[in-house]
């Protein structure tokens, strides 16, 4: 992308304006994290309730480090192995943190992305970046600039156009302000992988002992397409959904693919889609209860839960 296009939206992030960006996840809808006026717009535009606090964005350690009351050894283990990348650590804030970033809570969420214009754009406007998914609250989130344009429009100053986002579902979510840590949302990183980091075993905040979901209708509805979504077993996609064809529904259909990592790659572009036909309701085969499948499974029982 042309430095110019970048440094104009650097300028808008200066003077308190909006800029929806690319990440390595999804598409950010991004403010000067240290102004409380501009992170008012993001709620304003998003329609996201007050009390739900948002991630800030960093081009260094650093940078992290100026926004937290206490760092800790784990958190530069993680930031060391995983940053810039889909990671997101929760620690204690630093008081020049807004409260409005933090829905009125005593920690902040802090991740370094990877996508060079994401992280060029943190660089030029010589602030942290305040970005929540660029999606009206609760809805599908955003992996191309059409999305953003779709869902937000006249809302957002600017969108920097970086093609598709490469994993398709957002960062992983770690809470290391508690003890032990707890992961507050899968994502890309799975907890494998951090566990190898940190030599002990890690809880999801969402599931209970035996390693299954909390049941969806505890849930808060979140992903979710305008459409009525529904997870099925693979004979009931195909059972199901030719007798709701046969009684004249419109019905989209999406089976599992094999490799769980382009499946999230294309997950939200397809749930897009299926929201532009006018459906009546969506089947999606239920991906396995197995660790390759976490994230992508909480996303699709939020996306079913009631409203
Ligand atoms: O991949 C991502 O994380 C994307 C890109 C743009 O970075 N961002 C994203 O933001 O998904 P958002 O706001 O859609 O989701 C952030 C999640 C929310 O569930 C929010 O409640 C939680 O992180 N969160 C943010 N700050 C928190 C905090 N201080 N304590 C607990 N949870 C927090
Ligand atoms: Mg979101």
């Amino acid at each position: 992308m042309d430095e110019k296009e970048l440094l104009k939206a650097a300028q808008i992030i200066k003077n308190g304006g909006l800029v929806a960006f690319p990440t390595e996840t999804v598409y950010g809808l991004g403010a000067n994290a240290l102004s409380a006026d501009a992170v008012a717009k993001i709620y304003t535009a998003k329609g996201r309730p007050s009390r739900n606090p948002i991630i800030v964005h960093v081009a260094s350690i650093d940078q992290a480090k100026s926004l937290v009351s206490s760092w800790s050894e784990t958190a530069d283990k993680l930031a060391e192995k995983f940053w810039p990348g889909p990671l997101t650590m929760i620690l204690p804030k630093a008081s020049m943190v807004p409260d409005i970033v933090t829905g009125g809570g005593q920690t902040v969420a802090l991740r370094m992305p990877s996508h060079p214009i994401a992280q060029r754009l943190i660089e030029l406007a010589e602030v942290p970046i305040a970005a929540p998914s660029a999606n009206v609250s609760g809805r599908v989130s955003s992996t191309t600039a059409q999305h953003v344009r779709d869902g937000l429009g006249e809302a957002v100053d600017m969108i920097l156009d970086g093609g598709p986002t490469e994993a398709g579902i957002e960062s992983t979510v770690i809470d290391l302000s508690v003890e032990p840590p707890v992961i507050r949302r899968p994502g890309p990183i799975a907890r494998e992988e951090l566990e190898k980091i940190l030599s002990f075993e890690l809880r999801a905040s969402s599931e209970d002992k035996g390693g299954t979901l909390v049941s969806p209708g505890m849930m808060q509805s979140h992903y979710a397409p305008k459409t009525r979504l529904m997870l099925v077993t693979s004979d009931e996609l195909q059972a199901t959904g030719l007798r709701l064809q046969a009684s004249g529904k419109k019905v989209g259909l999406l089976p599992l693919m094999d490799e769980p990592q382009l499946y999230a790659a294309q997950l939200y572009a397809i749930l897009h889609r299926f929201d532009a036909q006018n459906l009546d309701i969506i089947l999606v085969e239920e991906p396995p209860r197995e660790p390759q499948w976490e994230a992508v499974r909480d996303r699709l029982v939020r996306a079913a839960a009631e409203r």
